[in-house]
């Protein structure tokens, strides 16, 4: 299998983990020696409540036996799309009603470029250094790394970059300024939460310049900072809310949010002014509001913040320099790459999934399922600390 999976898989790295799975459960991937992983990563934060949970497959079954894709975006009443994003706003500040549904976070990301520049009439975007927000053109275009863009040029024009956390670069924003896109919390860069009010402050710039905020939550979303999104901690409501990843359950997914005056220009100058064939597809639609649902009705919130401490407590090592992120959302940073290569593969071996960072190597990236038991965190915290013992002998 590994070697057809080299050969007809189409490969962006030299080195993928090439695990071979057999099935999951809970928090726990098995591949097909029956040898169990113990997953802190959550299938990269889109596993929210760890794998196959019963309440997730069980909704994902029941639509199974009443219909599959019947109509592309829209057109008919289906009830899964219609209860997800009701269950959104009712879960949203007021202003954010909206939803349109869509099959990947980087679609979601189109999407809220398109509406931006249709409300305002400008063109200009402005986005963050260091910033993913996802690998189509439109998302590349606002990715605030160069060296991963630089081959697919020419993207999108009229796209500037400002420091996160800068309050002198928002002087930037003007005018000319169609969108401010941020992520809530950078991911790629390295989990790096907004300081001193940075949200709020940009929010200003954004009314005062008639801006529109988008702030991507696609990784810190549903959840996983302790709050149902991430802007939530920082008393910062957006224009555009841009969501994927844990959204669905385990199923491919993404969704941009915003008022309903906003989001009804879409259907005006053009008509049809965002088309999808796949989005709101039934079976992922269930999936989501399955998850959406027993987060919303359980306490996995509050304990995100309660695990979030226990991992705190427990990580903490001379080769450990800092602990970033906010709730299950959390990078280790050790001193070198290596240093941090050398613990995710090593950990792999000793049955813990760890992952990288997009572009901070020296980051080891924690984003288990939000149902991680104490036990289990207590569990590869320890093969962690172990690991790092022998390295730095
Ligand atoms: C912050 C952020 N935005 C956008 C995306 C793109 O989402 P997708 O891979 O579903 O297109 C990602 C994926 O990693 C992400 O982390």
């Amino acid at each position: 299998m590994k070697s057809d999976f080299l050969k007809y898989q189409a490969q962006t790295t030299p080195h993928p983990l090439a695990m071979e799975v057999s099935h999951a459960n809970g928090s726990y991937i098995y591949d097909t020696n029956n040898k169990a992983y113990l997953d802190f990563v959550a299938g990269v934060s889109a596993t929210p409540l760890g794998h196959n949970h019963p309440k997730v497959i069980n909704a994902i079954k029941q639509q199974l036996d009443k219909y599959l894709h019947v109509m592309v975006y829209g057109e008919y009443i289906q009830k899964p799309a219609v209860e997800l994003a009701k269950l959104l706003a009712k879960n949203l500040p007021s202003a954010l009603e909206s939803t349109y549904l869509v099959n990947s976070g980087t679609e979601a990301i189109e999407g809220a470029l398109k509406l931006a520049k249709r409300a305002t009439g400008r063109s200009e975007i402005i986005s963050a250094n260091n910033a993913y927000h996802g690998n189509t053109m439109g998302s590349m275009s606002v990715m605030g790394y160069e060296e991963r863009k630089q081959a697919f040029r020419p993207l999108l024009p009229d796209v500037r970059f400002i420091n996160f956390n800068n309050e002198d670069d928002l002087e930037l924003i003007t005018t000319k300024t169609a969108g401010v896109i941020l992520e809530t919390i950078q991911g790629g860069a390295g989990f790096i939460e907004p300081q001193n009010g940075y949200l709020e402050k940009v929010r200003k710039r954004c009314d005062a310049v008639g801006a529109l905020l988008i702030l991507d939550e696609i990784q810190p979303g549903v959840g996983r900072t302790g709050k149902l999104f991430g802007f939530e901690n920082y008393n910062c409501i957006p224009d555009i809310l841009v969501m994927g990843k844990g959204l669905g359950g385990g199923m491919p997914i993404g969704a941009f949010t915003a008022s309903s005056k906003l989001m009804n220009l879409l259907q005006d100058k053009p008509k049809l002014g965002h088309i999808t064939t796949f989005g709101g597809h039934p079976v992922i639609a269930a999936s989501a509001l399955a998850t959406l649902k027993e987060i919303t009705e359980s306490n996995l919130m509050a304990q995100a913040l309660e695990k979030e401490q226990l991992f705190r407590k427990l990580l903490v090592h001379p080769l450990i320099e800092d602990v970033r992120g906010k709730g299950l959302m959390l990078a280790i940073i050790t001193p070198s790459a290596d240093i941090t290569n050398s613990v995710i593969l090593q950990c792999q071996d000793n049955g813990l999934i760890l992952f990288w960072l997009l572009f901070e190597p020296k980051a080891i990236r924690i984003t288990p399922p939000l149902t991680i038991s104490n036990d289990e965190i207590i569990k590869g915290c320890t093969i962690i600390i172990d690991i790092l013992n022998k390295i730095y002998k």
